[in-house]
């Protein structure tokens, strides 16, 4: 009996033992998370302290299993810079480095530690994974959710993350990053990109040095209007097209940014991005989830030519609206008539769109405002009725005109403005951003209205919503955004009782709650974003509208470089190009340039000579003969004009069997180094063969380029062609097409 009971004892400790074993080694069993794309891995890992760190950013590793080790190759041992590798870097705590969050909790205590306590990884498809990993606060009811949304082919990440508690009162956010990488590598270059009106997207390379480099907005609206929130990461060596491993990022945001890369003590590179938290404070209520816009990034070990045919893919495939679908090419009345025209006038261009060959004749401003009339841009905006001088019979009228003469019609409307000069200020002062005790500071002569006030978004939905309803014709929306945000102040969210310090963020959920709803309502027609040229332009806004317009400069040389670097981040088939009169090229280089993109015409095509009418006609029947290449292929950045003498970018179908190729003198040297050595083809079939011949050419001219000799796809890419561009020929479009 004692012998038995003794075992039984011994059995009970034993057993006791294995269960404390296991537990303190389950303690001590660090928590490795790999978030991996086809290519790429981004390793997390739980320390000591169950705070969760980055151990690793790079190409995939052959055994999963070696991931947890990679943390072991970390020898930071100064006090704080061992957590430069947080995930999400609290503040208020153990932290001393650049916080990715700061928040006040609703007893007015600073302090915020982020533990790390569950994760999951779900699959939403073949290619789609979500992993969602919960991190809290151990002393406040306070905890954060990041997202990593991976497309494993495109080798695309997608990273946001939600704020939660339930605390007794509200807790106020300092600051709220969307993500916050840790890059370790010997060098780090950052491609950035700055505007202005008209000169949007110029390219600033740096080598990064120690210390912070900020890319930000405090615009409020037509936020990018000075700078852009793309940027590439290039590891080791600038950014290059075909070889080195880069990122293409961008912040996801239409509202205030600000990205910030640090090279931290150890060379190593930290970067957190998100809403600017500039002057947006945000008081978060219990049990509300406050969730961040996504940082969106593709990477490559390839060089930069495949982390855009990547992002172009996951673009259409996965984020913008009708992305895989058609586009409307047209003609747009801006540059042809400006403020001043007639039903006579439109109706004769109608015409000339049919005789052009283009889909649609695109109405732009001017077209509304009765008591004052939009006869300039100092009056109407805020009073969408037609003006019944110019337009005594409406849009319905024009809209039928339109398609009487075999095109459709659209539209240009920029509803979140409003013209001091309008019946809509006079009506509702109380919808205006505005300081009630200050001088107003007009942009464009023009103020904002307030999109956190629901009722502001009742009003600009209903602008789209009656002019859709009067006419369910309507092909195409141009949706304008000409000003910043001055004198930040909402009486609405006064009226309400919510901190002024909400405004730009609410602004931005203003609008893109309008989209919502105008999406469900109308979720096919296409839509054109505008902010006064490129002043807009990311993927969250794409989520609604088809297409956007990358910058009003249409000078064609000047659209080449811009062209080419907007390409890194957006496909071709987003970015709406216009044969305009703007600069000194003629017709023919005009129109090559618009047709890689979204080709449209905003001439008087009237005006136009025989032959150039001739020409044009032609060009815009290749293009459609051609188009699906350029928005539906792979896109091949050939000669960089930055540093040559001519530009070349190619488009290739999907299959192999056809290509596109554009080239053009972007200066007006007379010997050309480029043009005596032949361009390398790129994306071809090594194994076909190929043809090459010229088109568009402009009537009376012939060609150099042999049409019948035949090539294969491995000379036509290690050898290349000649597209023999120089100062007679400056711009020169091949097509590249299987010999069948
Ligand atoms: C902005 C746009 C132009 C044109 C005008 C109309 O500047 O970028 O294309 O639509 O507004 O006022």
């Amino acid at each position: 009996m004692r012998n038995t009971l003794y075992k039984r004892m011994l059995c009970k400790l034993i057993l006791f033992s294995i269960f404390l074993l296991t537990f303190t080694h389950m303690q001590a069993q660090p928590v490795t998370i790999p978030i991996e794309t086809s290519k790429q891995a981004l390793v997390l890992q739980t320390d000591a302290e169950s705070r969760l760190r980055t151990v690793y950013f790079g190409k995939i590793l052959a055994d999963k299993n070696e991931y947890p080790s990679a943390s072991e190759t970390y020898h930071f041992d100064d006090n704080n810079a061992g957590i430069y590798n947080s995930v999400y870097t609290p503040a208020g705590t153990w932290n001393l480095s650049e916080p990715a969050i700061q928040v006040l909790h609703a007893d007015g205590d600073p302090s915020l530690e982020l533990k790390y306590d569950s994760h999951q990884t779900r699959q939403i498809d073949d290619n789609t994974s979500l992993t969602s990993i919960v991190l809290k606060d151990p002393v406040y009811p306070f905890q954060v959710t990041l997202f990593y949304k991976v497309w494993k082919k495109e080798n695309v990440i997608e990273q946001w993350s939600e704020i939660h508690h339930t605390e007794n009162d509200d807790v106020v956010l300092k600051k709220f990053a969307s993500a916050n990488l840790y890059f370790s590598n010997d060098d780090f270059y950052l491609t950035s990109y700055h505007n202005q009106w008209a000169k949007e997207m110029q390219p600033v390379e740096t080598m990064l040095e120690r210390g912070i480099r900020v890319l930000d907005s405090k615009l409020g609206a037509r936020a990018m209007l000075l700078q852009s929130p793309n940027f590439i990461l290039a590891f080791d060596q600038p950014a290059s097209e075909n070889e080195g491993s880069v990122i293409l990022g961008q912040l996801a945001w239409s509202g205030n940014f600000k990205l910030e890369f640090e090279m931290d003590s150890y060379d190593n590179l930290r970067l957190i991005a998100g809403i600017n938290p500039f002057a947006s404070e945000y008081s978060l209520p219990p049990n509300e989830v406050f969730k961040t816009p996504s940082l969106i990034y593709a990477v490559s070990n390839n060089g930069t030519g495949e982390a855009s045919r990547n992002l172009h893919d996951w673009a259409r495939k996965y984020r913008v609206l009708d992305g895989q679908g058609e586009r409307l090419t047209l003609l747009n009345n801006w540059e042809a008539t400006y403020f001043d025209f007639n039903e006579e006038k439109l109706t004769a261009l109608f015409k000339d769109a049919k005789n052009l060959g283009v889909d649609l004749f695109l109405l732009d401003d001017g077209w509304f405002g009765n008591k004052y009339p939009r006869n300039g841009d100092n009056a109407g905006l805020g009073d969408w009725q037609e003006n019944v001088k110019k337009l005594p019979h409406g849009i319905g009228y024009l809209v039928k005109e339109a398609n009487k003469a075999g095109v459709k019609f659209g539209i240009w409307i920029e509803p979140e403005m409003v013209n001091p000069k309008s019946e809509l200020y006079e009506r509702h002062l109380d919808w205006v951003i505005r300081q009630p005790e200050r001088p107003e500071v007009y942009f464009r002569n023009q103020l904002v209205l307030d999109l956190s006030n629901p009722e502001v978004q009742d009003f600009v939905f209903g602008v789209v919503d009656k002019l859709f309803t009067d006419n369910p014709e309507l092909a195409f929306i141009k949706w304008d955004c000409n000003s910043v945000i001055y004198n930040a102040y909402s009486e609405y969210l006064n009226k309400v009782g919510l901190p002024q310090s909400h405004l730009y963020i609410e602004y931005v959920h203003g609008l893109y709650k309008v989209l919502e709803r105008l999406r469900k309502k109308y979720p096919k027609v296409p839509m054109m974003l505008c902010s006064g040229g490129g002043g807009r332009g990311d993927y969250e806004l794409l989520k609604y509208f088809t297409e956007f317009w990358p910058s009003d400069d249409t000078e064609p040389v000047e659209r080449i470089f811009m062209q080419w670097d907007y390409s890194y981040f957006f496909p071709a088939i987003v970015t709406d190009n216009h044969v305009t009169d703007w600069g000194k090229q003629p017709l023919k280089f005009r129109t090559d340039v618009a047709s890689m993109g979204k080709l449209g015409f905003d001439i008087v095509a009237s005006h136009l000579s025989e032959d150039e009418m001739k020409y044009c006609k032609e060009a815009v029947q290749n293009y459609h003969s051609f188009k699906d290449i350029v928005w539906h292929g792979d896109q091949y950045r050939l000669v960089n004009p930055h540093k040559n003498d001519i530009a070349s970018v190619m488009y290739v179908k999907k299959d192999k069997t056809r290509a596109i190729m554009f080239n053009y003198l972007v200066n007006n040297r007379q010997r050309l180094a480029t043009a005596e050595t032949p361009v390398k083809l790129n994306g071809l079939d090594p194994e076909k063969k190929y043809r090459v011949k010229e088109i568009n050419l402009y009537p009376g001219t012939r060609s150099w380029i042999d049409p019948d000799k035949e090539y294969s796809g491995d000379f036509l890419m290690k050898v290349g062609i000649n597209p023999i561009v120089n100062l007679r020929r400056t711009s020169v479009v091949l097509e590249v097409n299987e010999v069948e």
